[in-house]
């Protein structure tokens, strides 16, 4: 089961690299509404729907009204993550079987909403590309502030392809370990040959310690020139004093 780290420990580098992707999300709304963002990656087990989880939460600890929604109608796992049940979701609403309060549930985090897949269909990107989905996904919208949905590989299956043609934005995982350049390069053309808008990429399961790049270091050496500009700030505050005394 994946961790959710926002919740989990909320101080840690990680969470905090989640709240700056939230911040650049932020900031791209200045031109067009980011309200409905897609996750996909060209391969499987890239860390899509962790990221989108986590995303999440950190939208949602800002007060938002937020709402996951788990579009990977092969894999769903958005239900596990927040310890919930599959057993209503998305397919119930779009074959109309149950309504959309019917099948939402909360995820235990205030403001935080989880429609799970519900039953694997046999057809899922026809569901995901029908004119109930479509709809649901309209009106849906005005009730939320941010709705995060999660999509299978678009490297794989053409499903989040759809799914990104009702989106205002894709963020794109990538597994730094063992990425298919070729692989990346193809899935990013397909994204933009369907005019999808790419938000950003998520360099995702980085290991810090093969790369030398360590996290903490990064912020102990800045707290440290910090420290040192201010010391020298307050030997000139003293040469200045001494000045103005003579
Ligand atoms: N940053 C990370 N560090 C370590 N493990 C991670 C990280 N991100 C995800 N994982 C783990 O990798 C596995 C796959 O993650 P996840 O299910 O989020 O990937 P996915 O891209 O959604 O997979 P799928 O294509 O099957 O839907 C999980 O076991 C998860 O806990
Ligand atoms: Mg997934």
């Amino acid at each position: 089961m994946s961790r959710i780290i926002s919740i989990e420990d909320s101080k840690s580098p990680i969470a905090e690299a989640y709240r700056e992707i939230r911040t650049n999300i932020e900031f791209s709304n200045i031109d067009s509404e980011k309200k409905v963002i897609l996750t996909t990656s060209s391969r499987a087990n890239e860390g899509k729907s962790t990221v989108l989880s986590n995303l999440a939460v950190t939208f949602a600890n800002l007060d938002k009204k937020v709402l996951i929604i788990d579009g990977d109608l092969r894999n769903p796992t958005i239900h596990k993550t927040f310890g919930l049940s599959n057993i209503y979701g998305l397919t119930d609403i779009l074959l109309e079987k149950l309504n959309f309060m019917e099948c939402v549930q909360p995820s235990g985090i205030t403001d935080l909403h989880i429609l799970a897949c519900g039953d694997i269909p046999p057809n899922p990107s026809e569901m995901l590309a029908s004119n109930k989905m479509k709809t649901f996904l309209e009106i849906i919208r005005e009730r939320y502030d941010y709705i995060f949905i999660d999509a299978p590989p678009i490297g794989v299956v053409t499903d989040a392809g759809i799914i990104s043609g009702y989106s205002d934005g894709v963020i794109f995982v990538v597994e730094s370990n063992g990425a298919d350049i070729e692989q990346i390069k193809m899935a990013k053309e397909r994204l933009l040959n369907i005019n999808a808008k790419i938000l950003g990429v998520v360099l995702n399961k980085f290991d810090n310690k093969k790369s030398g790049y360590d996290y903490y270091n990064y912020y102990y050496q800045q707290d440290e020139t910090s420290k040192k500009g201010r010391k020298e700030r307050k030997k000139d505050k003293k040469k200045a004093g001494r000045k103005s005394w003579r």
